[in-house]
């Protein structure tokens, strides 16, 4: 058997998903808001007769259970065999040498890990590293949080961490691969230089990238530099310092949210050891997703301008749509909580505490700077705070903060109401500005639609072989215009369907896809009830089959009207009246 045979007999999909998005039974199948995207309504499938998944929202993508732990870690197939392996118990015979991709992947972070571990010795134990010792020491930084965090120190000079690697048997392009070396019209050199390292590493631990800061504020580069993107590391899904943090952010049920590397190790230093940091970029649906793993609400302390910033008004609805609790950290002193709790630390623990409701912040933050006796200062206010209001996606909290609007600028709630709609419109034009058309459902052929229902209700059938049965006595099968659900029909008619775990074995990959998609379609009560679905499957049967007719029938007439008779020319005229008679009412009924 193979090793991923044996992992799947060995584990259950539906469990376990279940145990990281809950389920509810819907059917024969699982169901949940998708785990992948935001959504509302709940187009995440699970099956648990063929142990597959599927998201019909705006992932559209699905597969087993190595699938889903590829996406829910963000890893590869590698990994995710290897994890699974772990949890089952099962001993991998194939030890995937000579994939070349993982490969690759495995010497980036063997790259990545030396060099952070050169950083750090360079920082905490040689000569050169004595300026950042003593800068690491000047920001109150202790030598545990040094190790914890693995902070390091890129030398001065152009090719150190260079010559290091190579030393290692590490190629320039290897390196360079990694991000750490760039090529110049003078040959290699490293990209850190003179600067604080901080390892940026994911949730695991794996090191994916560096930044580093220059020592001196006052110098000419910038004072932060990172690693570009690579294989490696993507910006916008990587949370400082969550590798050290994720247990006590699901401890204490919150995550303090925060802007940069300092932040983070002050903090973590002062106790508050649930923080991660975006590194001064705005919060992404990779971060959201990530975070949603450990904690469902999120205490902001960003630098931004929160009520007047564009994007963090775009990370505050993300989050939102991501169903987290969000508030606001409310600093008494300094620009960021680095600053905050050299000044006053009990004071920042404070405001850990007590955050305060996102749309509260919001709406005080306006009040404070517009004057509400004045009519413009009203329309101000509520020019900020109405767009907030209107993206509350729980009904509640939303009626919630319309009632505090109108009472706190002394107006009607119609009012607010009013505003809100005008908002509305405006954000829905520029939604359709946005979005590539999509291919609904009617542009696609009427024809094409009622194949895929008819093989979803065949498959989902309580009774398939005889529903088989009674399609095959009504359509010829050369007839469907699909072509996958075409090969799928011959091949379930030629091998039956003795166990639907087995298609995997005749099917091939890309029928697969199709026929695990219909397999998971919902249809709704009719999947509970007998009797419905045999209605509903007759009544498909015979309209695909009176459309298989018409076609023929379109053909022959072409076909007659070139070299048939006059009588056979209008018999054939008169029976196409009568049956465009019959579908006329069919469709009415
Ligand atoms: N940042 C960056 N590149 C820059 C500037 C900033 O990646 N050129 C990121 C860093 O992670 C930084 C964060 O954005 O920590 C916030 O920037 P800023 O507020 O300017 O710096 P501080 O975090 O206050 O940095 P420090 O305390 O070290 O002065
Ligand atoms: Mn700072």
């Amino acid at each position: 058997m193979r090793d991923t045979d044996e992992i799947k007999e060995k584990i259950d999909i539906v469990e376990f998903i279940n145990e990281r998005v809950p389920l509810k039974k819907t059917g024969r199948n699982f169901s949940a808001r998708c785990p992948f995207h935001s959504e509302k309504s709940a187009s995440f499938v699970v099956s648990p007769d063929r142990q597959i998944w599927h998201c019909f929202g705006a992932c559209n993508i699905g597969g087993d259970i190595f699938s889903f732990v590829m996406k829910w870690e963000n890893i590869e197939f590698p990994e995710a065999i290897v994890e699974l392996a772990k949890l089952t118990g099962v001993k991998l015979t194939n030890r995937f040498e000579g994939n070349r991709e993982w490969d690759t992947r495995e010497r980036l972070l063997e790259i990545n890990h030396l060099a952070s571990e050169y950083y750090h010795y360079i920082l905490t134990k040689h000569d050169v590293g004595k300026e950042s010792r003593k800068y690491i020491e000047g920001r109150g930084i202790s030598d545990k949080i040094v190790e914890t965090f693995g902070i390091g120190y890129a030398p001065k000079g152009w090719r150190n961490l260079e010559t290091f690697l190579l030393k290692k048997g590490y190629k320039d392009e290897e390196i360079e691969d990694a991000g750490l070396i760039i090529r110049g019209s003078h040959g290699w050199y490293d990209r850190f230089r003179g600067r604080i390292i901080f390892p940026l590493r994911n949730h695991r631990g794996q090191t994916v990238g560096f930044s580093g800061r220059v020592l001196d504020k006052t110098a000419k580069e910038a004072k932060y530099i990172n690693s570009p993107e690579t294989s490696l590391y993507h910006k916008g899904s990587l949370l400082y310092g969550l590798d050290a943090t994720y247990e006590n952010i699901r401890k204490t049920g919150f995550v303090v949210l925060c802007e940069g590397e300092f932040d983070v190790l002050s903090s973590y230093q002062a106790g508050i050891s649930n923080v991660v940091a975006i590194k001064g970029t705005a919060l992404t649906e990779d971060q959201l997703r990530l975070l949603k793993r450990f904690t469902q609400e999120i205490r902001l302390s960003l630098d931004m301008d929160l009520a007047g910033d564009a994007a963090a008004r775009r990370s505050i609805e993300l989050a939102d749509q991501f169903d987290f609790t969000i508030r606001v950290v409310v600093i008494p002193s300094g620009k960021d909580l680095d600053e905050g709790i050299k000044k006053d630390e009990a004071g920042v623990k404070k405001a850990v505490k007590d955050a305060v409701p996102i749309y509260d912040f919001i709406l005080d933050s306006a009040k404070s700077r517009y004057d509400r006796n004045d009519p413009f200062g009203i329309k101000q206010i509520a020019r900020e705070t109405v767009p907030f209001v209107i993206r509350i996606s729980n009904p509640i909290v939303r009626n919630h903060y319309i009632k505090k609007l109108a009472e706190s600028l002394g107006v009607s709630e119609e009012s607010i109401l009013e505003e809100m709609t005008r908002e509305q419109k405006k954000i829905r034009s520029s939604v359709q500005d946005e979005q590539p058309e999509k291919l609904t459902p009617d542009k696609i052929s009427r024809k094409e639609l009622l194949e895929k229902h008819l093989l979803s209700l065949l498959i989902q059938s309580p009774n398939p072989t005889q529903s088989l049965q009674f399609m095959l006595k009504n359509i010829t099968i050369e007839d469907i215009s699909s072509n996958p659900i075409r090969r799928i029909v011959i091949l379930l008619k030629d091998k039956g369907f003795s166990d639907t775990k087995n298609v995997d074995s005749y099917l091939a990959d890309e029928l697969l896809d199709t026929y695990n998609r219909l397999y998971l379609e919902d249809l709704g009560v009719i999947g509970n009830d007998p009797k419905a679905f045999e209605k509903e499957f007759t009544k498909t049967v015979y309209t695909l089959k009176r459309l298989f007719l018409r076609r023929k029938l379109v053909l022959l007439t072409t076909k007659l009207e070139e070299t048939g008779t006059k009588e056979e020319k209008d018999e054939v005229r008169s029976i196409s009246l009568e049956l465009k008679k019959i579908e006329e009412k069919d469709n009415k009924s």
